[in-house]
């Protein structure tokens, strides 16, 4: 009777061990819309679909552009904040969910007034605390399981000087602290984490409508050759990038271009989990590349680009897909991100749906796997 105790005993331990090793979290971002601020109707299909179908999702990671927001009105923004958490609701009462349940940061669209910060803070204060002193609530890590995971504001009120008319950066963004983020990485690595998640609204590498802004943020009138005065934001990009190779980051987990799609540079992945009710956008122009009305413009012609796609190291011209890799995938859809942890391999699966006809920012009902890839565990 006691051997049979102790295989059960064993046998529960070894359950409670790989459970361990396999848990799953979502990514997704970006679902401003029309509803006091939110696109209620894509987005509480996405939570519904996922909170019915991802049973293992111990958390979700949301890194910005919750709602509209207001440059002039931060009580409006307090009351879109307040509508998305409503709708966002399925995840917080989701008893399979770890709490905080969601995790967070800023978009440009949540700080565009000097009050958001403070309120945002406010209206989240589940969220860590252990950033840099003028980021609290904004940038902090927290560890889960075998992961590590950090969220860093690359928005913030105000980065820029906005009495300084000669600037054509129409957003500010960068990483402001990357000591902190390296100190943050060396004591990651120091307690053994198998994996490393960093979140940021901005991609490392835009893809879609902000080749202009996102981290290297060239400006809107960015021409060759270079003026090396205007490339404070490009070099801090490009440090961040580096704090990713040193510390064998797993993925970059971002939004802002309101898009589905993924690449690898160095063996890092960025995944752009950015089309969570927000209206769509089309990825960078290629050449030659004609769209029908219904489809949209793109945000620059294909001749327009092009000193970006040179300055950035884009791969440009015939044949070729006006991203920074040849491993670029991207799908104009509403979706969220499955990130399934595993001991040697980080499993993603994308749940989406397509856009109805003519349209940016409705979707079609059916919600399926619209992706799959994996990451395999850097040695
Ligand atoms: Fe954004």
């Amino acid at each position: 009777m006691v051997s049979m105790y102790k295989v059960l005993f064993f046998l529960l331990l070894s359950v409670g061990f790989i459970n361990a090793q396999n848990f799953s979290f979502i990514a997704m971002s970006d679902s401003r819309g029309t509803d006091n601020g939110v696109n209620s109707e894509v987005l509480s299909a996405l939570v519904n679909h996922a909170v019915k179908n991802q049973p293992d999702a111990k958390f979700v990671l949301f890194p910005g552009d919750l709602v509209d927001g207001s440059k002039t009105d931060p009580q409006s923004t307090i009351s879109q904040l307040n509508r998305w958490k409503e709708v966002m609701q399925p995840f917080y009462n989701n008893p399979n969910m770890v709490a905080p349940k969601i995790w967070l940061t800023v978009g440009n669209h949540e700080i565009q007034h000097r009050d958001d910060e403070a309120n945002f803070r406010k209206l989240f204060p589940e969220i860590l605390l252990n950033g840099p002193e003028e980021e609290k609530g904004l940038t902090y890590s927290f560890d889960f399981d075998s992961c590590h995971f950090v969220f860093v504001t690359s928005d913030k009120w105000y980065y820029g000087n906005p009495e300084d008319t000669t600037d054509d950066r129409r957003d500010w963004q960068y990483i402001n602290n990357l000591d902190w983020l390296e100190n943050d990485l060396i004591s990651a690595q120091e307690r053994g984490t198998k994996y490393t998640f960093i979140m940021t609204h901005e991609p490392v590498f835009p893809t879609g409508g902000h080749l202009r802004d996102a981290l290297p943020n060239l400006g809107k009138n960015f021409t060759l050759p270079a003026d090396t005065s205007k490339l404070f934001h490009y070099k801090q990009r490009n440090k961040y990038w580096d704090l990713c190779k040193k510390y064998k980051v797993t993925a970059h987990i971002c939004g802002h271009e309101h898009l589905y799609d993924r690449l690898s540079v160095d063996g890092i992945y960025q995944i752009v989990a950015g089309s969570s009710g927000a209206p769509l956008y089309n990825f960078n122009p290629k050449y030659g590349e004609v769209l029908s009305p219904d489809e949209g413009g793109f945000e620059l012609s294909y001749e327009q680009a092009i000193p970006y796609y040179d300055f950035l190291g884009y791969q440009h011209g015939p044949g070729k897909n006006s991203q920074i890799s040849e491993d670029f995938k991207g799908l104009k859809a509403f979706e969220y991100v499955v990130f399934k942890v595993q001991a040697d391999r980080i499993s993603v699966d994308t749940w989406g749906a397509f856009p109805k006809p003519k349209s940016f920012d409705t979707m079609q009902p059916e919600i399926k796997l619209i992706d799959s890839f994996i990451i395999m565990r850097y040695e």
